[in-house]
């Protein structure tokens, strides 16, 4: 079939698998040039199948030759429907690991779920043995929790007060502003439930409880901070509470490492475009103004790039660098003071009409569709494309 972007607020309905595929092997590509040092060599990945959890696989697969389980929530294709991008991602992903003799299985279901987690855990035993690296990756709007049954949506709100500031409609470049009401106590609660760090811990107990950890085994996850700009309504906001909680949630974890001589972390990423990201109010305009200055600075990063200096030089370094509250950082070039002073100078000038100029919309849209495989260059889109393509190692 003709695939074409079709687009419903900020999300995409359709994906390309010839875009995806071209995207992962980009990814690929960069890896090989940048290989890792001591890096790990069984991988288990959850949320494995786009941004930071991807980058993460392609990071440890060909970063260090590792074997990768890759877990994750994807919707296959049916004749006349695409699948979601990261169902073809991952089938570019193991298909191109296969042919390069890289182990590389996965299972497509509910992480947060029980059933999930001992089939992974069967296929770990069957086939690995044991993992030297957890990479939690998940982004969800929403949990059912495995042992109360109860389904917890995660909102992103601020707490105690109003809060008004610009966004961006990146489709049409419109500027204004937006108020937030500010959450209850109920939606802190249910989106600590979703995004903090209750099921990375869970994933850690199966996994212990089954011996699957090796010696030395390591386990990180990812949070953000960002600017003052958006503290009220992201780090001050519900979904702050959550990062919190998956930060302490960290060195609970480490402690129950320590007869193995583990380790956890949570590493602070950059802001990118990503399913994710692209639903946080006023974030978009905050990524298009701070692409902009990265960019003429030279420290502009996607994922790949950011999670390779994780590994490199973070993670698998001799010396870990960690901040005084004992986080992993690489949103250490985002966060430097002359980057967020000229972002925040722009950000008091932006208007629809400044914009364009002050600001790289077209770098957001065009990461944007990336993301679902489309304005990728070197593919016809005018092409017909086959839409059912299947993940080699799906379990
Ligand atoms: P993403 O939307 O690209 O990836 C989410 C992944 O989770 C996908 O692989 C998806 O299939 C999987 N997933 C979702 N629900 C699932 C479920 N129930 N069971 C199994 N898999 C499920 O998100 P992104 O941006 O890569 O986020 C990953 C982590 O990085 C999140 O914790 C996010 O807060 C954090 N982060 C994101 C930043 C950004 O700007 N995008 C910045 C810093 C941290
Ligand atoms: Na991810």
């Amino acid at each position: 079939m003709i695939i074409e972007p079709k687009t419903r607020g900020f999300i995409c309905l359709t994906a390309h698998p010839e875009g995806c595929k071209s995207n992962v092997l980009s990814q690929i590509n960069y890896i090989k040039d940048h290989p890792t040092t001591n890096g790990p060599k069984r991988v288990l990945v959850i949320g494995a199948s786009t941004g930071f959890g991807l980058a993460s696989r392609i990071t440890s697969a060909y970063g260090s030759n590792a074997s990768t389980i890759g877990v994750y929530f994807e919707k296959p294709p049916s004749e006349g429907r695409p699948a979601s991008p990261g169902y073809y991602n991952s089938a570019a992903f193991e298909d191109q690991a296969h042919k390069d003799g890289l182990y590389a299985k996965s299972i497509n279901g509910d992480a947060f779920s029980n059933e999930i987690k001992a089939q992974t855990i069967k296929l770990i035993k069957e086939d690995l043995g044991k993992i030297d690296l957890l990479v939690y990756s998940l982004a969800s709007p929403v949990r059912q929790h495995p042992v109360t049954g109860e389904k917890f949506k995660s909102t992103l709100k601020p707490i105690g007060q109003t809060f008004t500031n610009k966004t961006v409609d990146f489709h049409t470049g419109e500027v204004k502003d937006i108020t937030i009401e500010p959450c209850t106590e109920e939606e802190i609660k249910n989106t600590v439930a979703v995004m903090g760090g209750e099921d990375w811990e869970f994933w850690i107990d199966a996994l212990k409880e089954q011996d699957v950890l090796a010696e030395d085994f390591k386990t990180v996850a990812y949070s953000y901070i960002g600017p003052s700009l958006t503290k009220a309504v992201y780090r001050d906001g519900t979904i702050g509470r959550a990062k919190d909680h998956l930060e302490a949630t960290a060195f609970k974890i480490k402690d129950q490492l320590k007869d193995i001589k583990g380790e956890a972390y949570v590493s602070v990423n950059k802001a990118l475009v990503t399913q994710a990201s692209s639903a946080i109010p006023v974030i978009p305009l905050y990524i298009s103004l701070l692409y902009k200055v990265m960019k003429e600075e030279g420290i502009h990063e996607g994922c790949i790039e950011q999670i390779e200096r994780l590994f490199n030089q973070r993670l698998y370094a001799d010396n870990m660098p960690l901040d005084s509250e004992g986080r992993i950082r690489v949103d250490d070039w985002e966060m430097r003071e002359d980057i967020q002073a000229k972002v925040a100078d722009l950000w008091k000038i932006a208007t629809t009409e400044t914009l364009p100029e002050i600001g790289d919309l077209k770098g957001y849209a065009k990461d944007f569709f990336y993301l679902f495989g489309f304005d990728v260059e070197g593919i016809d889109y005018d092409k017909d494309v086959n839409e059912m393509v299947s993940i080699p190692g799906l379990q």
